[in-house]
C-alpha cells in the first residue's frame, strides 16, 4: 500500500494562510488536508470553499483532499469541486444519501470517500465499500484539532484492514510519532496530521518521520 502522509490546515497559522500552505507543499507531504466545518453537524466553524480555492491558486500541483463536517454536504458538492477540490470525504453520520453523494462526487471526476465516527459501529460502512476510492475512520471526535488518538478505533482500522486488503485507508485525529506507529501497525496507509505537522519547526523532517514510521510498522503482506 502506498503510505500517504497529509497534513492538515485546520492547526495553521490563519493569519498566514498562503504562507502555511506552501509550507505544507514543501515538506514532502503528498496531499493538504482541507477541514470543513459547520456547527450544526460539529461543535465548530472552520472555512469554505473560498480556502479550498486558495490552496488550489496557491499550490496548484499540491493534491487537495476536502474533509466535508457539515450538514446537507450533497448541497455543496459543485461548488468544492469549483473551488479545486480533488478528493471530497463525507461521513456516513451526514443527513443525505451517501449512494447518491459519492456517486456525484465521482461523476463530478473526483476521488469519493466515506468518513466514520469513533462512535458509528464500523458496520455502517460497509453498504459504501463497492462505491469509494477510500475510507477515513475518524481517531477524535470531530470538531477541533490538538486533541488526543482514541486508541480504540485502531481495531477498525484492522477490522477493515483484513476485510479490504487493497483499501486506501486513511486515520485522522492525534496522529504524532507515536499513534501513527500504532494505526499503521492496524493496516492504516494515509495519515492527516494537523498540530503535529504545523507546530514542527522543521515540516519536512516531521512529514519524512511519519513516512518511516508508517512504513515500518506497517503489517507484513
Ligand atoms: C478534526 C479534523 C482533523 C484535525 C486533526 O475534526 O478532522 O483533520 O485537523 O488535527 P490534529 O492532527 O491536531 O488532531
Ligand atoms: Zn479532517
Amino acid at each position: 500500500m502506498k503510505i500517504e502522509i497529509l497534513p492538515s490546515l485546520l492547526a495553521a497559522d490563519f493569519g498566514l494562510l498562503a504562507e502555511e500552505i506552501l509550507r505544507a507543499a514543501a515538506s514532502g507531504a503528498d496531499a493538504l488536508h482541507l477541514d470543513v466545518m459547520d456547527p450544526n453537524f460539529v461543535p465548530n466553524i472552520s472555512f469554505g470553499p473560498d480556502v479550498v480555492a486558495l490552496a488550489a491558486r496557491t499550490a496548484p500541483g499540491f493534491r487537495r483532499c476536502v474533509h466535508l463536517m457539515m450538514s446537507r454536504p450533497d448541497l455543496y458538492l459543485e461548488k468544492f469541486a469549483d473551488a479545486g477540490a480533488q478528493t471530497i470525504q463525507v461521513h456516513v453520520e451526514a443527513d443525505c444519501d451517501l449512494h447518491d453523494a459519492l456517486a456525484r462526487i465521482r461523476s463530478l471526476g473526483l476521488a469519493a470517500a466515506a468518513v466514520i465516527n469513533p462512535e458509528t459501529p464500523i458496520e455502517h460502512l460497509l453498504p459504501y465499500l463497492g462505491e469509494v476510492d477510500g475510507v477515513l475512520v475518524m481517531t477524535v471526535h470531530p470538531g477541533y484539532g490538538g486533541q488526543k488518538f482514541i486508541a480504540g478505533c485502531a481495531a477498525k482500522v484492522s477490522w477493515l484492514r483484513e476485510l479490504r486488503p487493497g483499501l486506501d485507508i486513511m486515520v485522522d485525529g492525534g496522529v504524532n510519532a507515536a499513534t501513527a506507529a500504532l494505526a499503521a501497525a492496524a493496516g492504516a496507509n494515509q495519515f492527516v496530521a494537523g498540530s503535529h505537522l504545523f507546530a514542527s519547526a522543521d515540516m519536512a523532517a516531521a512529514v519524512a518521520e511519519l513516512r518511516r514510521i508508517a512504513l515500518r510498522s506497517a503489517p507484513a503482506r
